[in-house]
């Protein structure tokens, strides 16, 4: 477990130290593809899905609230939400913002989201995670942690990665995720070997491609790295963690390869305005969006 303080400890002060910058370039509209504010009106959208027609009954919590851009629209709208987080920084951006607005401050906490069934004591219909998963290690631990703190028929809303985006990137990542197949079908190492850097030569990444020991690497515990969601195996990935998968909302589609960004630089460039209606969810997003909303409902055992 001391890997895992290290790396809370080490979140805490990266986002302690970056909020600035976090919300200027995430929220101020300096990013190239609007992502959070994009994954902000999924969110949005599956909150009102579910929970519109009893808003004032449900209790949300929002796990890893940062500055609260979403708590605070979900507030406006008329939910009952609170928060937590591990940034100090992020917690101070928060509570002036729910101040503002005329709300309480103390709807926030701080807190570690690996020990949040100590922390919260409500059991709640939603738990949002936006931007949090991604930074963090053992989902198993994270989700075990949210089951405690949700009602038996409660939901979670959290964006997830698509690592099938990999194979449409035709770079390092497509021998990683193509490596992985390997291993999960229990290649043998030669094998692999080969035919990794075969590809790695064909595909012109830099260097010859060098086969990674596995990700049940020395250093690393397969266990303490969550890389492996992808579109196909969401629900089997969500069921070992105790939830079933209700719904999917892939988004950041690219609709070329990114090697070729610098030729087509226009379809790369989303700078513009956030795009006022949602991104379309077509079955060709599975494989084209490295990015997910996910809503999932807690199984009963
Ligand atoms: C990318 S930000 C997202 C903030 C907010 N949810 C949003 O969508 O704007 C990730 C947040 O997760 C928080 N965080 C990281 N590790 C955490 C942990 N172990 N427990 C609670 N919060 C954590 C960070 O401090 C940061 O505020």
């Amino acid at each position: 477990m001391t890997g895992l303080k290290t790396c809370v400890a080490d979140l805490e002060d990266f986002f302690d130290k970056n909020v600035e910058r976090y919300l200027d370039g995430c929220y101020g509209g300096k990013q190239r593809y609007p992502s959070n504010a994009v994954r902000k009106s999924i969110m949005l959208h599956y909150v009102d899905k579910y929970f519109k027609s009893r808003k004032r009954k449900v209790r949300i919590l929002d796990a890893g609230c940062g500055a609260g851009n979403l708590m605070v629209e979900l507030l406006d709208r008329g939910y009952k939400v609170e928060g937590m987080d591990v940034s100090a920084s992020m917690l101070e951006h928060c509570r002036r913002a729910l101040s503002a607005r005329g709300y309480s401050p103390e709807l926030v906490q701080k807190g570690d989201v690996f020990a949040l069934s100590k922390l919260v004591r409500s059991q709640y219909d939603l738990v949002l995670c936006a931007g949090l998963l991604g930074y963090l290690p053992r989902h198993d631990l994270v989700f075990a942690q949210i089951r405690k703190v949700l009602k038996p028929d409660g939901l979670v809303i959290t964006d997830i990665i698509n690592r099938l985006f990999d194979l449409f990137t035709f770079n390092k990542h497509t021998v990683d995720f193509l490596d992985r197949l390997f291993q999960e079908q229990g290649l043998p190492t030669a094998v692999r070997r080969s035919v990794t850097r075969t590809l790695g030569r064909r595909l012109e990444i830099g260097k010859e491609y060098e086969l990674k020991k596995s990700f049940k690497g020395e250093e690393i515990e397969s266990s303490e790295v969550d890389v492996d969601y992808n579109s196909l195996n969401y629900a089997r990935r969500f069921a070992q963690a105790g939830f079933r998968l209700r719904d999917v909302w892939y988004y950041h589609r690219h609709p070329i390869p990114t090697i070729f960004e610098r030729s087509f630089p226009k379809l790369f460039q989303h700078s513009g305005p956030i795009p006022r209606g949602l991104p379309r969810n077509e079955w060709y997003d599975a494989l084209l969006c490295n990015t997910s909303v996910v809503v999932l409902e807690r199984d009963k055992r």
